[in-house]
C-alpha cells in the first residue's frame, strides 16, 4: 500500500484513477479547486471522489504557497493535470502547474511520478501538446523515476462526434484515419500498474478497438438511433479555418489545431483494457 498523490483528480481520468487506487487499497491525497464538485460524479459517468479519498488537498496549482509542500508525506505521484475545455493557458497548467508538482516531490524524495502526456506530442505543433511534451522532457531528464504515459484519445472525447450524430450529421476531415480510443477506467488501471511498477519509461497506450473515424461515426448513429449521414470535409479547409478562428480566440484555434492534427494522423497504440465504445455510447443514449 503507498500513499499516492493524484494531480487532476476531478477531470475524466483523474476520477478513475482516484477509484482504481483506491480500490487496490492505496491511500489518496487528491489536489480538487472545489470539494463539493469532487465529491458529486464526474462528467461522462466518471465516479464521484466521495469515499475514495483519504485526504483532501483543495487549492489553486498555480498557487506556489499551495503546490510548496504538496508532496510532503507520500510515496507516489500520479498527474493527470492538464487543460482541455478549461478556459486556461496550457503553459500556466500543463507545463507549470506539473513542475510545481514535480519540484515539490523531489524535494520530498517521492519515490516515483506518472504522468499522462498525449501520443505522438512530440510531433503535434499545437501549443497543448508542446507544453505537455516539454514538461514530460523535463521529468525524463529529472533524477524522478518517471512513468510517463501516452494515451490515444478518450473515450469521453468521443462524445463530441455521439452529439453530432444525434443532430444528424457528422463532418469527418479524414474518414479512414484510425484511433483506438480508451475507457477511462481501462487507462487508470494501465496507469496504476505503472505506478506499481518498478520500472521507470514511457507506454503509448490505447483501447481495445482499432477502428477508423467513420467507424466512430457509425456507431455513434447506431446509438442515437439516426440513419447515418457523414460529410467528408476537405483537409485543404482546416488551415484557413483554424486561422480565421484564430483572430478571434487564439485558445479556441490552438484546441482546433490539436483536434484537427489527431483527426489528420492516425493515432494507434499497443492496446490494453476490454471496454467498448459502442456500449458506452449505448450508457448515455439508452
Ligand atoms: N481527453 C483526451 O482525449 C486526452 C487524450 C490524451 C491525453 N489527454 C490528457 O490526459 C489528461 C487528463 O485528461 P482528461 O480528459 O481527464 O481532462 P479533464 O477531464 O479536463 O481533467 C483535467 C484535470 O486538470 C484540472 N485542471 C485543468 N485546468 C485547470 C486549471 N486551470 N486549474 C486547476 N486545475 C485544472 C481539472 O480540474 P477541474 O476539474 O477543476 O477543471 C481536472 O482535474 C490531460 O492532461 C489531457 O491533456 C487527454
Amino acid at each position: 500500500m503507498s500513499r499516492v498523490l493524484v494531480a487532476g483528480a476531478t477531470g475524466y481520468l483523474g476520477r478513475h484513477v482516484v477509484a482504481e487506487l483506491s480500490r487496490r487499497g492505496h491511500r489518496v491525497r487528491a489536489i480538487v479547486r472545489h470539494r463539493s464538485r469532487a465529491e458529486a460524479p464526474g462528467a461522462c459517468s466518471a465516479p464521484p471522489l466521495s469515499g475514495s479519498v483519504d485526504e483532501w488537498a483543495v487549492g489553486d496549482v498555480t498557487d506556489a504557497s499551495f503546490t510548496r509542500d504538496i508532496a510532503d508525506g507520500v510515496d507516489e505521484v500520479i498527474s493527470a493535470l492538464g487543460v482541455t475545455r478549461q478556459k486556461a493557458d496550457p503553459w500556466e497548467i500543463d507545463n507549470r502547474a506539473n513542475l510545481a508538482v514535480l519540484d515539490s516531490s523531489l524535494r520530498f524524495a517521492v519515490r516515483s511520478f506518472t504522468y499522462v502526456g498525449v501520443l505522438h506530442g512530440d510531433r503535434c505543433p499545437a501549443r497543448l501538446t508542446r507544453a505537455k511534451t516539454t514538461f514530460a522532457q523535463t521529468l525524463t531528464a529529472s533524477p524522478m523515476s518517471e512513468r510517463i504515459i501516452n494515451p490515444t484519445g478518450y473515450f469521453s472525447d468521443m462524445l463530441d462526434v455521439l452529439a453530432l450524430a444525434r443532430r444528424g450529421l457528422v463532418p469527418l476531415l479524414r474518414p479512414h484515419g484510425r484511433i483506438n480510443p480508451i475507457h477511462g477506467a481501462d487507462l487508470a488501471r494501465f496507469c496504476v500498474d505503472r505506478m506499481e511498477g518498478s520500472d521507470a519509461g514511457s507506454w503509448d497506450v490505447g483501447g481495445p478497438q482499432s477502428l477508423t473515424w467513420r467507424d466512430v461515426a457509425l456507431t455513434a448513429f447506431e446509438a442515437a438511433g439516426r440513419h447515418p449521414r457523414i460529410l467528408h470535409v476537405p483537409e485543404r479547409i482546416a488551415a484557413p479555418a483554424l486561422r480565421a478562428v484564430g483572430l478571434f480566440s487564439p485558445r479556441t484555434a490552438d484546441l482546433g489545431e490539436f483536434a484537427v492534427w489527431g483527426m489528420v494522423h492516425d493515432a494507434i497504440a499497443p492496446a490494453t483494457g476490454t471496454r467498448r465504445l459502442a456500449d458506452f455510447f449505448a450508457e448515455r443514449t439508452g
